[in-house]
């Protein structure tokens, strides 16, 4: 028997695969398409104080090895949210699975009026901050992009919550592990390392790009040796935990992140093509662990890091 259990901070999972944020909706989607009690979590898709229509179409693409996406955060907000899919989501959450709530907003005050809203909330385990989108007011570029700016957003948003607060950085930056350090010095519980590449694809034929925003967000097996990076700098510049992601398709991906010193993982763009990939990539993960002569995911976790 391979002990799959994982732990981020005082958070148990049953495994240490989650569903990752944008790709599996309100996980209510897969209500019958999988056993819950073999997934370690779900983050829904990002979530903001109003209702966001997003980009227009078209918003996805497929690219060599992965796909680019520009939804532009499309989302029911937070009131519908709470009336008609945390209900059912907590009876999921009943068979095993944690609830991580995905949050975003464009300034400060957006994030603080979506943390507060959520603020007490029966059945919500963890508040993931997307700092992957635009800083309207203060500064006008990709919040994670900048020290200052994710240490502003999480210090507002942690001194309104006590919610345990996970801090999703972008790739985009020219040194994750001075952002890093901000969102840890700034009371982040955990840091969630990656959220997508940004990457645009010109359609040819109408001489114009693919997607109608222009530019998107890469994802899939593409980007993964750059998310293994990101998560091993990640890794050795803070002392919270990290939860990889960014191109995890099976098992033995699963194990490079946590080889890398991730506590947990997330997958996204193989549930799109696969509805139950989260499951399937903890079994393959177990497979791997008894190849490797391990019975535990925690022995493997960070032993990339160690001299041989
Ligand atoms: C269609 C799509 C929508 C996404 N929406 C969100 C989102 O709302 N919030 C977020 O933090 N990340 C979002 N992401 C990023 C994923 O959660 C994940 O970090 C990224 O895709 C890398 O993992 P993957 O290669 O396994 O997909 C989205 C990704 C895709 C493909």
């Amino acid at each position: 028997m391979i002990d799959l259990s994982a732990r981020i901070g005082d958070l148990e999972l049953t495994t240490p695969i989650v569903a990752a944020s944008g790709t599996y909706g309100y996980g209510l989607e897969y209500d019958g398409l999988v056993d819950w009690s073999r997934l370690g979590g779900i983050s829904v898709k990002g979530l903001s104080a109003e209702p966001s229509v997003g980009h227009p179409a078209p918003r996805m693409v497929e690219t060599p090895g992965g796909m680019l996406n520009a939804i532009g955060l499309q989302n029911v907000g937070a009131e519908v949210f709470l009336r008609d899919k945390l209900p059912k989501l907590r009876s999921i959450a009943a068979h095993g699975p944690r609830i991580i709530i995905n949050c975003w907003g464009n300034t400060t005050e957006d994030f603080v009026r979506i943390v507060e809203r959520l603020e007490g909330i029966e059945g919500i385990d963890v508040l993931e901050l997307n700092l992957s989108c635009p800083h309207k007011h203060e500064w006008g570029g990709v919040l994670a992009a900048d020290a200052g700016v994710t240490a502003a957003v999480v210090t507002a948003v942690r001194a309104r919550t006590k919610q345990r607060l996970w801090v999703k950085l972008s790739p985009n930056v020219t040194d994750i592990t001075e952002i890093a350090r901000a969102a840890e010095a700034a009371g982040a519980d955990a840091l969630t390392v990656m959220n997508t590449v940004r990457g645009m694809v010109i359609d040819v034929e109408k001489r114009r790009p693919a997607l109608a925003n222009g530019s998107g967000g890469l994802s899939g097996p593409a980007i993964r040796p750059v998310a293994v990076y990101m998560v091993w700098q990640a890794v050795g510049a803070v002392a919270i935990p990290v939860v990889g992601a960014g191109g995890i398709s099976s098992g033995r991906d699963a194990a490079e992140f946590l080889m890398a010193g991730a506590s947990a993982c997330q997958v996204g763009t193989a549930s799109l093509y696969d509805p139950a990939a989260p499951v399937r990539i903890a079994e393959e993960l177990a497979k791997v662990l008894a190849g490797l002569g391990e019975s535990r995911v925690q022995d493997i976790i960070g032993c990339a890091r160690r001299p041989v």
